[in-house]
């Protein structure tokens, strides 16, 4: 579509879930989410809303053209397939699985624990499955989440309609956690977009497959490793797959291979570097052009020495990263920065998912004083 973009603002404070039935009891917000849902069931209409994790660009993932309108709008590789986003375990019982009517015992305790929340599954194509064929791009498996955000999931409960749905940012930006970041980026090109402020969690959400033996984790997110080893059995034995593959690599998690979440400056992103007085100092010294430090818990002495043009602090923790980051890295361009230099957090927890973003976000990687420009990532995503 070209045209207007509707922005519908949504308060989640005024929905309310009692077990899978949803109650508004604002007026304004109840006759928006009904226009909203009563435009993404059509084929081919695309609505924009917030999640916990990120905005995200949603269609009805029975319809090719809506799926369709996706990859178009987004200008996004057709051989990276979608999540489906549903309201609950049981419509995806009812909507998803035709066959057997029931998620594989596998998932029981991940999604006791975790949905709705910020984790994906893959479940199998079953035969009859109306899923879009362009939104699992042919495979067996089918990625689905059940969002926290009392948004998102009220737009699919009212709609009855499941939402395949990518981050909506326009492909390689960094993912949207307010609704200015999508109308950035996609304003003209949906519309409507819900306006429900911005996301607790900040990026992405995991997804493990559990079809396999053992289970592995194709994407950090908002839970941790850790968190679902905690859930036990099979889970204990959770492997992490790599989070970046070459170009031409088959990959099981096709998404992997972009380049993504890259703002317009050139990000360099410092792993392990103290203080980072001596390496931003240092590397500061050989660039051309406005410099801009997003710091997290130990640089702020480098803030402190005024070497660079804008400086901003994420926050002392992973979380707090994972939240402001995303964010942070379109400010930068906004205020015309040329080069964003950004200091890393440690690989556990949280701060995996944190480093997996800005690693692939980064074009060079200064680890303790040396420093490479990253030639692995090579494709647009
Ligand atoms: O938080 C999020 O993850 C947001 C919100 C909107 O849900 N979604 C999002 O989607 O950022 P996207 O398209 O950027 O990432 C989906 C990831 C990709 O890495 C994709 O390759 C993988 O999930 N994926 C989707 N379907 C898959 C499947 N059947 N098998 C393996 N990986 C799959
Ligand atoms: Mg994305």
């Amino acid at each position: 579509m070209s045209g207007q973009t509707q922005l519908l603002p949504v308060s989640k404070r005024h929905i309310l879930f009692q077990g899978d039935t949803c109650a508004i009891s604002d007026a304004t917000t109840l006759e928006n989410m009904q226009v909203a849902a009563d435009a993404v069931r059509q084929p081919g209409t695309l609505v924009a809303f917030p999640t916990e994790t990120v905005y995200g660009l949603g269609g009805s993932a029975f319809s090719d053209e809506s799926v369709g309108a996706i990859y178009k709008a987004k200008n996004r590789p057709a051989d990276n397939p979608l999540i489906v986003h549903v309201a609950s375990a049981a419509q995806a019982e009812r909507l998803l699985l035709p066959q057997t009517h029931r998620i594989p015992e596998v998932y029981a305790p991940l999604v006791l624990r975790f949905w709705p929340g910020p984790l994906t599954i893959l479940l199998p194509v079953e035969s009859g499955s109306r899923v879009s064929a362009l939104a699992t791009v042919g495979q067996a498996t089918v990625a689905v989440r059940v969002p926290g955000d009392a948004v998102a999931r009220a737009l699919i409960a009212m709609s009855d309609t499941p939402l395949a749905a990518p981050s909506a940012n326009a492909s390689t930006r960094p993912s949207p956690t307010l609704a200015s970041h999508v109308m950035h980026d996609l304003a003209g090109k949906v519309p409507l977009v819900l306006d429900g402020g911005a996301c607790r969690v900040g990026l992405e959400l995991t997804v493990v497959d559990g079809l396999v033996d053992p289970p592995v984790l194709l994407r950090p997110g908002g839970i941790s490793v850790e968190q679902i080893r905690l859930c036990g059995g099979r889970w204990l034995l959770l492997a992490v797959g790599k989070s970046s593959a070459g170009a031409h690599e088959a990959v099981r998690t096709p998404g992997m291979k972009y380049r993504h979440y890259s703002p317009t400056a050139q990000v360099v992103l410092f792993e392990a570097c103290g203080d980072g007085r001596a390496a931003v100092k240092k590397y500061v010294d050989g660039v051309q052009g406005k410099v801009g430090l997003l710091r997290a818990a130990r640089f702020s002495l480098a803030a402190e020495m005024g070497i660079c043009a804008e400086e901003r602090s994420m926050g002392a923790t992973e979380q707090a990263v994972a939240r402001l980051m995303f964010r942070l890295l379109r400010e930068m361009d906004d205020l015309g920065v040329d080069v964003i230099l950004v200091e890393g957090v440690g690989d556990d927890g949280d701060g995996l998912a944190v480093m997996n973003r800005l690693r692939k976000a980064a074009a060079v990687v200064v680890r303790a004083g040396s420093w490479a420009a990253d030639a692995g990532q090579t494709a647009q995503g």
